[in-house]
């Protein structure tokens, strides 16, 4: 039974349906191509794609800041941004002038050999975020499993702790929840999980220092890996003092400390890590930095890079599991160098936190003008709206505030009116190229959608 929402399900169910069915009946393209897709597996490229509000996906034919058009001939305002990979909106042009450059004029999208790019990513990088040494993968996921690995040999501990629905990628050891006894468990709907979670992992529910330490206190917890805002289960915002509290218990108990900066980058130009002051041992990041061209990167403390590089033992460069044939490609290098120096820069994430700022706020009154029971959550250019209030504290009570039926029914209606927002989540992200009048245009369908749902008007 869905969380209660505060909206009547039967009207609920038939706006769904009436709004699944213009969405079918307006998109015989799209429909076609994925019946026609018989070879690939679950009718798409990767299966995550059948997340979809209205039972196919839109198949797109053009990208282009934050606008996006489909094969049918519609329009959309993309507040999904790739969820988050094309934060800097889609195909911005320092990026594509510097694919097409390495590309068409020195050649070689896979060498084996470095070019200098990497070194002025890295080089920006520990400028942004205060991290001094770089080393690269092609996603965030890989960014984190070999983040761990490094941690788990430098300590000789077996253990990572995790926040509870936590989302970095799939990465085996983070798929543990905090179970109803309070008790570490496998996450719901883990696919073929190679051991029992619990012997990899630790879990805490975000904002719990005395649950973190009473984990931690084992001593064979490697490292903490945890975003300093949950993202993926809605936005969790930090309570004051929690995060410090994290870094004082990871220092007091010897655990390494991880920063998942894939999607908190969204909160400025040097992600949480940079505006709230914190001092991870390791970030890790992905998604955006290369405009969207695969990346991944971690990053590692003066102290960490040297501890590991001093263990002779640990064989860094040919089988010890940290790998990656094609990372650190020129063609990835060149787009994030592109995509740093010239894309997401400090004035990008000015106009984009005050567009983000203004949808935070009009959602709000919306929301309070229907007397509906949801939070509005913002981290820099990045909003959530959730179906509870006040907003959750943590990844548990978030998870409990889903509500699947009513978020199919507000994506679908959106995308019937030209916009969309990110399949997983209620998360809408801005562009550098988002307008004050994109969010305006996103008010004004989501206010429609509302009244519809609550047969009244604010
Ligand atoms: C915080 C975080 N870390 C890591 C990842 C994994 O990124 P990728 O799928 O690009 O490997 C994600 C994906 O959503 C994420 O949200």
């Amino acid at each position: 039974m869905p969380t209660d929402s505060g909206v009547d399900r039967a009207r609920l169910a038939a706006l769904a349906d009436r709004e699944r069915a213009s969405f079918a009946e307006r998109r015989p393209r799209s429909a076609a191509a994925y019946q026609r897709a018989d070879h690939l597996f679950g009718r798409v490229p990767m299966t995550w794609m059948n997340k979809t509000a209205a039972g196919f996906p839109i198949y797109f034919e053009t990208a282009h800041g934050n606008r996006i058009t489909d094969v049918d001939g519609h329009e959309y305002l993309d507040f999904c941004l790739g969820d988050t990979g094309a934060m800097a909106g889609h195909s911005p042009a320092p990026v594509v002038d510097a694919v097409t450059r390495r590309l068409a004029g020195p050649g070689g999208a896979t060498t084996m050999l470095p070019t200098e790019d990497a070194a002025a990513v890295g080089a920006e990088l520990a400028r942004r975020f205060g991290i001094p040494y770089w080393s690269f993968a092609l996603t965030a996921t890989d960014a984190n499993r070999w983040a761990i690995r490094l941690l788990r040999a430098v300590t000789g501990r077996p253990k990572i702790l995790v926040n509870s629905y936590c989302y970095h990628g799939s990465v085996d050891e983070s798929l543990i929840v905090v179970g109803p006894d309070g008790r570490g468990r496998s996450r719901e709907g883990n696919v073929g999980a190679p051991t029992d979670v619990t012997t990899t992992s630790r879990v805490a529910e975000f904002n719990d220092l005395e649950g973190l330490e009473r984990e931690l206190a084992h001593g064979d917890v490697a490292a903490v890996l945890m975003e300093p805002a949950l993202t993926n289960i809605g936005i969790v915002l930090p309570e004051p003092g929690y995060l410090a509290g994290v870094r004082e218990l990871t220092r007091t108990y010897g655990t390494y400390l991880i920063n998942d900066e894939t999607h908190t980058f969204s909160a400025g130009p040097g992600g949480a890590t940079a505006a709230w002051g914190l001092e991870p041992d390791v970030l890790t990041i992905g998604k955006a930095i290369a405009g969207g061209i695969p990346i991944g990167a971690y990053g590692l403390s003066a102290g960490l890079a040297e501890a590991i590089l001093a263990r002779t033992d640990l064989d860094l460069v040919d089988m010890g599991g940290v790998g990656g044939t094609l990372a650190g490609n020129p063609v990835s290098m060149a787009a994030a160098r592109a995509c740093l120096e010239h894309v997401l820069t400090e004035p990008a994430f000015d106009s984009m936190i005050a567009t983000a700022t203004a949808f935070a706020g009009g959602l709000r009154k919306i929301i309070e003008g229907y007397a509906l029971p949801w939070s509005v959550s913002r981290l820099g250019a990045r909003v959530e709206y959730r179906f509870a209030d006040p907003a959750p504290r943590n990844g548990t009570e978030s998870a409990a505030a889903a509500d699947g039926e009513l978020e199919d029914f507000l994506h679908t209606y959106l995308a019937n009116r030209g916009v969309l927002l990110t399949p997983f989540h209620n998360m809408a992200l801005m562009a550098p190229q988002t307008t004050v009048a994109d969010v305006e245009r996103h008010h004004e369908i989501f206010a429609a959608a509302l009244g519809e749902l609550t047969a009244a008007t604010a």
